[in-house]
C-alpha cells in the first residue's frame, strides 16, 4: 500500500463559491488543493451577462488568499432571454468556459432558469457553432415525477432529444447520481461527459433518511439507492475519460440547513481529496484517481492540465478535518463521510 501519491494538481469542474462574506470564508477551502474550478452562476441575482461574470470574477480574485494561483473558470446562467451576442463575446474574450442550464425551479436559485428547452434552442445552436460547452443540471421539475426519478426522466424527455437535434453541442451532464446517467454517458462516443460529486460516491439515500433526517446530506440531485452509488463508484474509478470530478461543494449556513425547510447542498471542499483517495483506495483504483481529478476534465474542456503537482499522504492514524468552517455568514458544516479519513494533501 503506498504511503504517498503524487498527482497533477486537481480541478473542480462544478463548484459553488457564493458571494460576499460567504465567498470570503469558503474560497480558501477550494483554493488550497484545486488549481481551477468551474464556478456556478446561481447567485441572487444570477450571473447572466458578460458584465455580471466580469464583476463576479473580480470579486473572487479579490477574495483569494495571498499568493494563490487558483483560477475561477466562469459560467453564465442561461435564461430564456439570454443575449447570444453577449454570450459569444464573453466566450470570445476568454472570460467564460461554459454556460449553465438550470431547469426553472430545479434547485437553489434556479427560478430564472429555463422553463422550456425549445425557448433556448437558438442560443444552444449558437453555442454548438462556437464550441461553447453547456453544463446541465439534469433533473425535470414536473411535480408528477418522483424526486428520485427526476434525473432518469430528464435524460429521456430532455437530454436525449436535445442531443439528437443538436449533436454538435458539447454537453456536461453534471453531478450524475444514477446508473441511468452513467449508462447514458457510457453509450456516447462524442460531445458528452459527466461530472460526479464526492458525496454521491459515498452516501446513498439511507444515509440521508435512516435513523433520523440528516440535513447536511440533503442535496440535489438527491442521493439515490445503493445500486446507483455503486454505479457511480464504478464509473469514477474505471479510468473512463468521460467521467471527472465536479464536487458541487455548495455551502449554506447551518441554520439554513438545519431548518424545517432546509437548503440543498453538501459542502465538501475542505476534505474532498481525502475522501476521494479513500474511495479510490477502497476500490483498488488509486492509480485512476489522477485521471478522475486532474486529467479527464481538462481533456474534455480542451484546456491544458495543471503543471504543478500535489502529494497525498496516507497516515496510519485518522486525519482530522474541521467539523465546520466559520464564515461571516455563519458556520458551514463540512461533509462527514461517515468513516475515518487517513489521507491528507501535503
Ligand atoms: O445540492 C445542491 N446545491 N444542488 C444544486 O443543484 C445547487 C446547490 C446550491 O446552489 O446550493
Ligand atoms: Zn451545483
Amino acid at each position: 500500500m503506498p504511503k504517498s501519491l503524487t498527482i497533477t494538481r486537481p480541478d473542480d469542474w462544478h463548484l459553488h463559491l457564493r458571494d460576499g462574506v460567504m465567498l470570503q470564508g469558503i474560497l480558501p477551502e477550494s483554493a488550497r488543493d484545486f488549481g481551477r474550478a468551474i464556478i456556478m452562476p446561481n447567485l441572487v441575482p444570477p450571473v447572466v451577462t458578460m458584465a455580471d461574470a466580469t464583476a463576479y470574477r473580480s470579486r473572487i480574485i479579490k477574495a483569494l488568499p495571498k499568493n494563490s494561483d487558483f483560477q475561477p473558470l466562469m459560467t453564465l446562467y442561461l435564461t430564456e432571454t439570454t443575449d447570444p451576442d453577449d454570450m459569444a463575446a464573453a466566450h470570445a474574450s476568454g472570460l467564460i468556459t461554459a454556460v449553465k442550464l438550470y431547469p426553472a425551479g430545479a434547485t437553489t436559485n434556479s427560478d430564472s432558469g429555463v422553463k422550456d428547452i425549445k425557448n433556448v434552442m437558438p442560443v444552444l445552436e449558437h453555442m454548438a457553432k462556437i464550441g461553447l460547452p453547456l453544463c446541465v443540471h439534469g433533473e425535470v421539475t414536473d411535480p408528477n415525477v418522483d424526486i428520485f426519478d427526476r434525473e432518469a426522466v430528464f435524460i429521456e424527455r430532455v437530454l436525449a432529444p436535445l442531443r439528437q437535434n443538436l449533436p454538435e453541442l458539447r454537453v456536461i451532464m453534471e453531478h450524475v447520481t444514477t446508473s441511468d446517467g452513467v449508462d447514458y454517458i457510457g453509450e456516447t462516443e462524442k460531445n458528452l461527459a459527466g461530472t460526479i460529486t464526492t458525496h454521491h460516491l459515498i452516501i446513498n439515500r439511507n444515509h440521508l433518511l435512516v435513523g433520523g433526517i440528516k440535513p447536511h446530506y440533503y442535496c440535489l440531485p438527491i442521493a439515490k439507492r445503493e445500486s446507483h452509488r455503486m454505479a457511480l463508484v464504478k464509473a469514477a474509478t474505471s479510468g473512463d475519460k468521460r467521467f471527472f470530478l465536479g464536487t458541487d461543494s455548495a455551502p449554506h449556513s447551518d441554520p439554513n440547513k438545519e431548518s424545517a425547510c432546509g437548503c440543498a447542498g453538501v459542502f465538501s471542499a475542505t476534505n474532498t481529496m481525502a475522501c476521494l483517495a479513500h474511495v479510490f483506495e477502497d476500490t483498488g483504483a488509486l492509480d485512476k484517481l489522477e485521471g478522475f481529478t486532474s486529467l479527464h476534465g481538462p481533456a474534455y474542456y480542451n484546456l491544458p492540465v495543471n503543471t504543478d503537482k500535489i502529494t497525498l499522504t496516507r497516515h496510519d492514524t485518522p486525519v482530522s478535518f474541521p467539523e465546520k468552517i466559520e464564515t461571516g455568514a455563519g458556520p458551514v458544516t463540512v461533509f462527514d463521510p461517515g468513516f475515518p479519513l487517513h489521507w491528507s494533501v501535503g
